[in-house]
């Protein structure tokens, strides 16, 4: 597949659309997004170029590949243990991000039946309407488990059988359409809520006295998430770039894309929750009930949510494959599997811990690890702990490991100032800032 298609498959996805909005609501807004972007830009970036080029460089599945390099430059083989954090990772997040991939086939469900429209008899308004649609498939324990099924089973097949070449051919006309539809809404949003400069100021007016270190923690997690890095996953996909791409240009392509997607997304919902008086901070059925009034309202508004549901359900599925890709990589080349019967064991054992994630939302409620409930400590953990670190691990790999030599043949030419930035905010600045970061926000 072609890489930056595969990468920005992998990048854009429910972080964008689902996450980025409901926890920029929930930190309030304007300070978080500035600091979501500066992750971006100062760390995200760089790991984002280091994966890309460290798995070129390896050539193998992520954990060969860090033992090969780290063997080759004279350094211990040990280093491969940040391919186990990624595959450790990788269970984790396709646990619960497959349940949310589940709740976009089901709105897709929903939006093809019929059932995203103002009630009929009057007797509610569209926006409670909409609440109920979303409560009522919290509390359907059967609802979850099918959604998340669907979702690892299309993913499955996918990883198995290389449907990718279906899946590229979806893709190309996939990203460009969402683009397209989420401008759509921003427009439909600002031409008739009344609220838009509200929600503009909300998401790009920082107020830093609001701001925590928990928030921070936030933001820089979810830059690692958003952009696909610290679990290995663009690893696994630079594994199969062609010599020829130029990484830089590829990754400043990959993050800015991304960036504008979760932008366009929040300056969609914003305005929608201040016009219904609704809560910023609602958490992550946010924009499951937003963007549903939207749709009952637009003329012609069934049709827009079919596609927009269609299109969020194939930005998931590019996302969980390429969760799911580096540790199928990993079994298939330690020999003796296949890879389909690797694709169905780990795929089956992260179905089986999704189903905890699926069923902490009614039956399983009050199962708790950390005090929060089991998709909640899923996703705390891996986005704010173990993508931060091994995103740290990476950078540290990259600029310490690597000697200077390989990363400059590997980033071929570049202006001198850019590639010492580069190489300065692998080796100190993201170590350094994600270090503190998490000693910060875990202390306070
Ligand atoms: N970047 C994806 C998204 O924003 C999620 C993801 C995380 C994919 C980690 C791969 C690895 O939806």
């Amino acid at each position: 597949m072609a890489f930056i298609l595969a990468a920005a498959g992998s990048a854009v996805g429910l972080g964008n659309v689902w996450k980025f909005p409901y926890i920029a609501g929930e930190h309030g807004g304007g300070a978080f997004v500035l600091v979501y972007l500066a992750c971006v830009a100062g760390i995200g970036l760089p790991v984002l170029a280091a994966e890309i080029l460290l798995g070129r460089r390896g050539g193998g599945s992520p954990i060969h590949s860090f033992a090969t390099l780290a063997a080759r430059e004279g350094h211990s083989p040990r280093w491969s243990a940040i391919g186990w954090l990624g595959v450790l990772c990788a269970f984790l997040i396709l646990s619960f991000y497959s349940v949310v991939a589940g709740w976009a086939l089901s709105y897709l469900w929903y939006a093809v039946s019929g059932q995203i429209a103002a009630p009929g008899d009057g007797s509610l308004d569209v926006a409670e309407a909409m609440s109920g649609l979303f409560a009522g498939l919290l509390a359907s324990p059967a609802a979850l488990i099918a959604g998340h099924t669907l979702v690892m089973a299309l993913t499955m097949a996918i990883v198995a059988k290389g449907i990718r070449g279906g899946l590229e051919r979806a893709l190309r006309w996939m990203v460009p359409g969402l683009f397209v539809l989420l401008i759509a809404l921003v427009v439909y949003a600002a031409a008739t809520t009344g609220t838009f400069l509200a929600a503009a100021r909300f998401l790009f007016q920082p107020d830093f006295a609001a701001l925590s270190w928990e928030a921070v923690l936030v933001a820089l997690g979810h830059a690692f998430f958003t952009l696909s890095v610290g679990m290995t996953a663009m690893m696994a996909y630079g594994s199969f770039l062609s010599r020829d791409v130029p990484i830089a240009r590829a990754s400043v392509t990959i993050a800015g894309l991304d960036t504008l997607v979760a932008l366009l997304a929040g300056l969609a919902i914003f305005p929608i929750v201040f016009a219904q008086g609704l809560e910023p901070g609602a958490g992550p059925g946010l924009i499951f009930v937003t963007l549903p009034i939207s749709f009952a309202q637009i003329p012609g508004g069934a049709a827009v949510a079919v596609l927009f549901f269609l299109f969020l359900a194939i930005a998931a599925l590019s996302s969980t494959m390429s969760i799911l890709e580096p540790v199928v990589e990993y079994l298939e080349q330690r020999g003796g599997w296949t890879r389909r019967r690797a694709t169905v064991l780990l795929g089956s054992a992260i179905w089986t811990l999704g189903l905890g994630c699926a069923l902490a939302f009614n039956v399983g409620a009050d199962f708790t690890l950390f005090g929060m409930n089991l998709f909640d400590a899923f996703d705390y953990l891996t986005s704010n702990i173990m993508l931060p670190l091994g995103g740290m691990l990476i950078a540290l790999y990259a600029g310490h490991v690597l000697s200077r030599d390989a990363l400059a043949e590997e980033l071929g030419p570049l202006p001198a100032y850019v590639f010492r930035s580069f190489r300065f905010l692998l080796r100190y600045v993201a170590p350094i800032g994600i270090g503190v970061v998490l000693i910060y926000s875990l202390m306070f």
